[in-house]
């Protein structure tokens, strides 16, 4: 059996059920079962059987679904055997539509094989499955503001979401960057709002001066197409959540209605570049009317309960500098900013209850004091999320570490460029989305987990597929399968099937679960520093070669940990019956005296993004796209102490420093080399002024080498200059730069 999520009860049986031709079919006078019955019936077509309706317990009879009242909303039991295949949900059908999903996933996974010839007869294993969420809500969110995404693609993703039971899509609609849903009442929301010109290239803080294309983008909804993705989504038990971001995030709909704004002075634009602007919505009597028929609006297309209001990253700077901003703060008698953010979304609060629903926002909504009947959506780690739920409030946890799918899910020195981050499939599969440090009774206001897609760097559906497959699959587990039933190998054995499915529909899913990811580490028992390679997908052999790209020359089969004594770029593909399923990856590793060896920093480092305390010499070099493995130093010079494991004949120092100047990132302006026999008297063997080429327009790692006469050495120190104050007409002129530093190579 192999099903995602992996249902919450689930009993071998033996035999199996034929399914060919015509096959008889009784329902239940439920319209939601007829439903779930013609899309059944279309995802067997392919195999030539059609679905006959017949009276329960007609003679020929199969396939059965009953309602049962005693199961709770969303629940099934499926029991396949003896010829016969009965479903069992409530009458709300949603257990119905579940059962088909884990039904479907028990056909073998061959009919879903591109290519493999098509089965004129489905062979379905005998089970018993009872089966029900362990959450209800089990959300997905994709950002169709920053990047449009047109409807067929939407529905697709929802198809995906549906077969694993996943049952809520928040559609972020509106950002800085667009206004994706047409409101009548609003026009230039869509005809100003939905373009821009050109977007930034690359990463912010990569290319300096930034870089922008001159590529045209636009796109938005028209209320027919909500009306459609609604209606589709409702058909597959997905309630579509929309969200339309205010207070801030609103640059779209404030070059659209600048009247709308505190009047900064500014012209408001549809972005072009990501992040967090000052412009946002003046909470002016005239804006909240302007929200309040944009909230109509959006409440009459959406059924769903929930109403997203973004409240996240909004600035206030616009606000502290606007008179009537002030006078509203003084007249309501609030304290500050926070508290006027905090009064606005109680205004907008109490329309959206009026109208019978009710609001979600992102965690900054607890700044200033929660509205009565918020929905807090946790994305700055759980700790939004804890306060919440402890003030009885539902909570959906979306915490960054392990539900953002925009952060990278494959060795971020070579994946496709992404927002920041590491989330790979086994992290994201290990998220419990309720705190232990809650009540029993608090932990049930944890009503579910989502994945949130945000589109920045995503401007296409196949990329948005490849950053949301396979962790979505991951994430459904979470969200529908108990804690105690979840388990990561398992789930990759299961999900090396599910792949074929993927694979047939056309998703364009992320193939690093047939790659190999390395992990460098130093080994104190043998004395060695050792590459262990490994796939996700289980069963694959490895194949290996050392400073060789050629598929033809991976000759080494990797059973164990390899040992490295000197620097090497390992070669790596996995093959599955002798098949590569992925492409061949890469790493380069740099061992060296230094390589696994404690050292202390004067100061401490600021910021370690990774393997603190042993990250200057862990064998792996910092990349500019990324601040993963830098060691970031605050102060103008900073002096490191290596201590060698044994006393050697030393005659080089490397090191690289990071220039990054849109981020305040300055390169070493000078070394000095010291060695000691003792770690107590230092002799100085080396001193270098470094100087660089700062007419460069991208982010650069500069690496720097001192070599010398050679030197016996038991410990080694490395006195780096920082690159001192932003020099002038730069970013934080005028202020210390940051050092980031990585890593310390000894020869
Ligand atoms: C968010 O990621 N700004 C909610
Ligand atoms: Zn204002």
């Amino acid at each position: 059996y192999s099903i995602i999520p992996l249902p919450n009860e689930i009993e071998d049986r033996q035999g199996s059920v034929v399914l060919s031709g015509e096959v008889k079919v009784s329902l239940p006078e439920n319209e939601r079962a007829r439903g779930v019955c013609s899309y059944l019936g279309d995802h067997l077509k392919r195999a030539g059987v059609t679905l006959l309706p017949v009276e329960a317990g007609a003679s020929g009879e199969t396939i059965r679904l009953a309602v049962c009242d005693t199961l709770p909303s969303e629940a099934y039991e499926l029991e396949v055997g003896d010829g016969k295949i009965l479903l069992r949900s409530n009458a709300d059908g949603a257990g119905f539509f579940y059962g088909v999903q884990s039904l479907l996933q028990l056909i073998p996974s061959d009919y879903y094989t591109d290519g493999a010839p098509v089965p004129d007869r489905l062979e379905i294993p005998a089970v018993r499955i009872k089966d029900r969420p362990r959450f209800g809500y089990r959300g997905a969110m994709i950002d169709v503001g920053r990047n449009f995404m047109p409807k067929e693609f939407v529905m697709k993703f929802i198809d995906q979401m549906a077969a694993y039971k996943m049952n809520r899509l928040h559609f972020h609609l509106t950002d800085d960057q667009g206004w994706r849903i047409e409101i009548k009442k609003y026009p230039r929301l869509t005809e100003v709002g939905s373009k821009r010109s050109g977007t930034l290239i690359g990463h912010s803080d990569y290319y300096w001066p930034e870089r922008f294309d001159s590529i045209p983008r636009s796109g938005y909804y028209t209320q027919e197409d909500i009306k459609e993705i609604v209606r589709y989504a409702e058909e597959r038990f997905v309630t579509v959540i929309p969200e339309i971001e205010m207070p801030g995030h609103a640059s779209a709909a404030l070059a659209a209605y600048p009247e709308l704004s505190c009047g900064l002075g500014k012209d408001y634009a549809v972005r072009q570049s990501w992040g967090i602007f000052k412009e946002i919505f003046c909470p002016t009597e005239r804006t909240i009317t302007f929200l309040e028929d944009v909230l109509s609006e959006v409440i009459e297309l959406f059924p769903s309960h929930y109403i997203h209001i973004g409240g996240d990253e909004c600035p206030k700077d616009a606000w502290k500098a606007c008179p009537r901003c002030q006078a509203l703060i003084r007249k309501e008698g609030l304290k500050n900013e926070e508290e006027l953010q905090s009064w606005f979304i109680h205004r907008i609060e109490a329309f959206v209850n009026s109208k019978g629903r009710d609001i979600i926002g992102w965690d900054e909504i607890l700044e200033g004091g929660l509205a009565p009947n918020a929905t807090v959506m946790s994305w700055r780690g759980e700790t939004g999320g804890i306060s919440a739920a402890r003030q009885r409030h539902d909570v959906i946890m979306s915490p960054s570490r392990y539900c953002y799918y925009d952060h990278y899910q494959e060795d971020p020195e070579y994946a496709p460029m992404e927002i920041s981050g590491f989330l790979p499939l086994d992290t994201a599969y290990a998220y419990d989305p309720v705190p232990l440090e809650l009540t029993p009774e608090e932990r049930l206001h944890i009503i579910g987990p989502q994945a949130n897609v945000w589109g920045e760097f995503i401007q296409t559906p196949e990329y948005l597929e490849y950053m949301a497959f396979p962790r979505l699959l991951a994430m459904s587990e979470v969200q529908w399968t108990n804690p105690d039933r979840k388990d990561f190998e398992d789930f990759t054995h299961r999900l090396a099937d599910e792949f074929k499915r993927l694979d047939y529909n056309k998703v364009n899913a992320c193939r690093n679960f047939y790659e190999v990811n390395f992990e460098g580490s130093w080994n104190a028992a043998s004395g060695r520093y050792e590459v262990a390679m490994k796939t996700f997908c289980p069963g694959m052999e490895i194949r290996y070669a050392l400073n060789d790209s050629a598929e033809a020359n991976l000759k080494g089969r990797y059973t164990s940990p390899i040992a490295l004594d000197e620097t090497a770029t390992v070669y790596a593909a996995a093959y599955l019956d002798g098949k590569r399923l992925g492409k061949i990856t890469r790493k380069t590793f740099a061992v060296n005296l230094a390589t696994g060896c404690d050292y202390t920093s004067v100061p401490k480092a600021g910021w370690e993004h990774l393997n603190e305390g042993f990250g200057l010499t862990d064998g792996v070099r910092g990349y500019p796209i990324q601040m993963r493995r830098w060691i970031s130093f605050y102060e103008d010079t900073v002096r490191i102490d290596v201590r060698l494991r044994e006393p050697s004949e030393i005659r080089e120092v490397a090191f690289a420093s990071l220039w990054k100047p849109r981020n305040m990132i300055w390169p070493a302006r000078y070394a000095k080399v010291f060695v000691s026999e003792d770690g107590k008297r230092y002799r100085q063997v080396d001193e270098r002024v470094l100087a660089y080429d700062f007419t460069r327009t991208e982010a650069t790692r500069f690496p720097v080498s001192l070599t010398f006469e050679p030197r016996k050495a038991a410990f080694v120190r490395v006195e780096i200059g920082s690159g001192g104050l932003c020099p002038e007409g730069q970013p934080g002129e005028g202020t210390q730069s940051e050092l980031a530093l990585d890593e310390i190579e000894i020869r």
